[in-house]
């Protein structure tokens, strides 16, 4: 039941709201500031590469004790063995991804396998990141000669939704850098064959919205230019090559279970035909991203989620004996309680190498600010934040978040320790702009029905040394959330459910909905996730209402007296934006979406949501989208304040004992035909 709200009251709030209107002047305008937005997980990754020798006799193969190869710096990932004494990775030090190539002096050293590599003795590291000036992806990168091949997302598609991730040759000595994907269409997860000659990929021309598997189709062409490309296989991810014209590649059944799959080609010149496709891994467990070596004839490398392990392993398949193939642990009598990703394979078939979350070896705790290279260094720093739905106090010096449960201030700093505000699940953060110490949020579970009860609350932490003070400010519990204020602290503009839709309202900050209520949004669709501009004059919101319950989502604004309304920007057909937040000078929104598609293959990562998540800005009036933020993570809830804070990372004070504590993709968790395999829900 909706509280009756008196004539004189609701005609009084309208006064004082439509003075409001009137009185707001724009805000001084400000170039600099930050940005900082949340990546669920990726604090905790610490990835570093390890590795185990391998002894392969006719009948039998044994391992040695794991080593660790990479530094324990930043997360460092999807390795590659040039040779057996070197290792090829990504690293996503120093705020942007590099592509680094060490020398390892541990290991016996082995002549590499294709011609020179640039070989300057005295150093053993390599930054051979391509430079190709600007902010984005490296991924799964491979020598080829003197050819470095990998993934690289600079260059945009110009359309909605669809991926920017291109496979890219980049000579080693002069730099030269090509395109070996056509411009239309979207690769991940090249292979080069052992000779060179042919690159196979997992390639998507649409994208359907998918994530748990991306239905991508096994291409190969010509490594040289990327020419002569034929298609192998539908429904085929994740290749690699066991010899010139043997390929296993991964693909999720119609049973819902990962398996590993051997092509095998016939290659005369430049004509390709499949001979045959054999399923290598049976029903009962998953096993995908598969890895093999020409140097280790009949060995596949998988990684497994097995039913009776919450963990990701890898093991190694040998499948010598024809009909009877065995399966031999390689992390899991080493590390049984960690996930490990994405196997590889030296070329004489002596290593194996993977990543997993290092632990506490290296003393490093989780960033609370990671400093990320931004595209407009002048106009804003750009930071990951380890919390959810940041928000900065107006003087730029704390920083509230949620913790999905709870409710969190730090000093933006690293100052002190994090102060827990309230229990309990709650989301978003909102300071006020005048009354210090005071942070709005809603209180209830999020993504919940219209029905359900959250409410908004106000949280007064002025009072040092005392409890928080919380004050209840919806008393029609029906899913109202996401407050936002107005910049003079008098109004808050909130999404409720209250009419059966979720639509926007208009309250007072202080008195709450007792004093009544404004509709400003009305219509049986969802408004939410809304934010009041600097300068007063907008609230941008996100909804759906071009499709209502289509899951699609753009970004509108409004002025606060209803008129004006338009759409910023949408994702094309199907898509999403999401999160909206102003630019300190109002001219600009910061926000969330799948416009760049994903990046990478889901499965070798940990779990995300929505792994097409990246931060871009637009211009108010829906010109000159910029994308932020290149990787294959889930990037959200960005906020935007205009003070500087200095692009440096900011190390965590009170949580730092937490490591590793990230999700594997949760859809590995459900066996075929969607029984649980362990219990867990996701
Ligand atoms: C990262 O930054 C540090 C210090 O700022 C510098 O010494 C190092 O060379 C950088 N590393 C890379 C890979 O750019
Ligand atoms: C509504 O607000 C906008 C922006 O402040 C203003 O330009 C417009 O005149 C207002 N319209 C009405 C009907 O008050």
């Amino acid at each position: 039941m909706e509280t009756p709200i008196s004539m004189t009251s609701l005609l009084l709030l309208l006064t004082s709201f439509l003075f409001f209107l009137q009185s707001t002047k724009a805000a001084a305008s400000t170039t600099a500031g930050s940005i900082a937005f949340t990546t669920l997980g990726r604090s905790r990754y610490s990835f570093d590469i390890f590795s185990l020798s391998i002894a392969s006799q006719s009948d039998s193969i044994s391992l040695s004790q794991e080593t660790q190869l990479t530094d324990g710096v930043s997360v460092n990932f999807n390795g590659f063995f040039p040779s057996s004494n070197s290792l090829l990775y990504v690293s996503e030090r120093n705020g942007s991804h590099h592509l680094l190539l060490d020398l390892l002096p541990s290991i016996e050293q082995v002549p590499l396998t294709h011609h020179s590599v640039f070989v300057d003795s005295g150093k053993t590291r390599f930054d051979i990141t391509p430079n190709l000036d600007s902010v984005s992806m490296k991924d799964r990168p491979s020598l080829s000669g003197e050819n470095l091949i990998y993934v690289s997302t600079h260059q945009p598609s110009f359309s909605p939704r669809k991926s920017w991730a291109g496979v890219y040759s980049t000579h080693i000595s002069n730099s030269n850098t090509i395109r070996l994907t056509p411009d239309d269409v979207a690769d991940f997860s090249p292979a080069v064959s052992p000779s060179g000659y042919w690159t196979a990929v997992a390639s998507l021309s649409v994208w359907s919205g998918e994530v748990e598997e991306l239905n991508t189709d096994l291409y190969l062409f010509r490594t040289f230019d990327g020419s002569q490309r034929t298609f192998i296989e539908h429904h085929a991810g994740w290749p690699c090559w066991a010899d010139d014209s043997t390929l296993y590649f991964h693909r999720r059944d119609e049973s819902g279970w990962w398996g590993v799959y051997k092509a095998v080609l016939s290659i005369t010149g430049d004509a390709i035909s499949l001979i045959s496709v054999d399923r290598i891994t049976p029903t009962g467990f998953h096993a995908f991203t598969p890895a093999a070596s020409p140097g280790l004839p009949g060995v596949v490398a998988i990684a497994t989620r097995r039913p009776d392990s919450e963990y990701r392993h890898v093991e190694l398949v040998d499948l010598r004996n024809k009909g009877k193939y065995s399966y031999i642990e390689v992390t899991r009598n080493v590390k049984p309680f960690s996930h490990h990703y994405n196997p590889f394979i030296s070329p004489d078939g002596s290593r194996i190498g993977y990543h997993r979350c290092r632990g506490s070896s290296n003393g490093n705790p989780p960033l609370l600010f990671e400093s990320l290279k931004s595209i407009a260094p002048e106009e804003f720093s750009l930071f990951r934040f380890d919390g959810s739905y940041p928000s900065f106090s107006p003087d730029g010096k704390h920083i509230a978040f949620v913790g999905l449960p709870g409710v969190y201030v730090a000093n933006t700093d690293g100052s002190g320790s994090i102060k827990e505000i309230l229990s309990g699940n709650a989301f978003p953060t909102a300071w006020d702009w005048k009354r210090e110490g005071v942070i709005y949020t809603s209180y209830g579970p999020d993504f919940a029905s219209e029905s359900t009860r959250v409410d908004i609350i106000s949280i007064y932490i002025g009072n040092n040394n005392n409890e928080p003070v919380i004050k209840r400010l919806t008393t029609g519990g029906e899913n109202n959330a996401f407050p936002s204020p107005s910049p003079d602290g008098k109004w808050i503009v909130f999404r409720s459910g209250r009419s059966g839709h979720k639509n926007l309202y208009i309250m007072d900050s202080m008195k709450g909905e007792s004093t009544g209520l404004y509709q400003l949004t009305e219509g049986p669709w969802t408004d939410t996730m809304c934010s009041w501009s600097p300068d007063g004059e907008w609230i941008a919101f996100s909804s759906d209402r071009e499709n209502p319950g289509g899951g699609s989502f753009a970004i509108y604004m409004v002025h606060p007296n209803g008129t004006g309304l338009r759409r910023v920007v949408h994702s094309g057909e199907g898509g999403r934006a999401n999160h909206p937040a102003f630019s300190p000078d109002s001219k600009k929104l910061v926000f969330t979406s799948d416009y760049a598609g994903v990046s990478a293959e889901p499965i070798s990562n940990p779990h995300h949501y929505q792994p097409y998540g990246d931060i871009f800005t637009i211009n108010i009036d829906g010109s000159g989208i910029r994308r932020l933020t290149h990787n294959s993570y889930e990037d959200g809830t960005p906020a935007w304040t205009k003070f500087f804070l200095e692009p440096k990372d900011v190390s965590e004070s009170l949580r730092g004992s937490a490591y590793c504590g990230f999700d594997d993709c949760h859809w590995l968790n459900i066996a075929a035909n969607h029984n649980e395999i362990d219990g867990k829900s996701c």
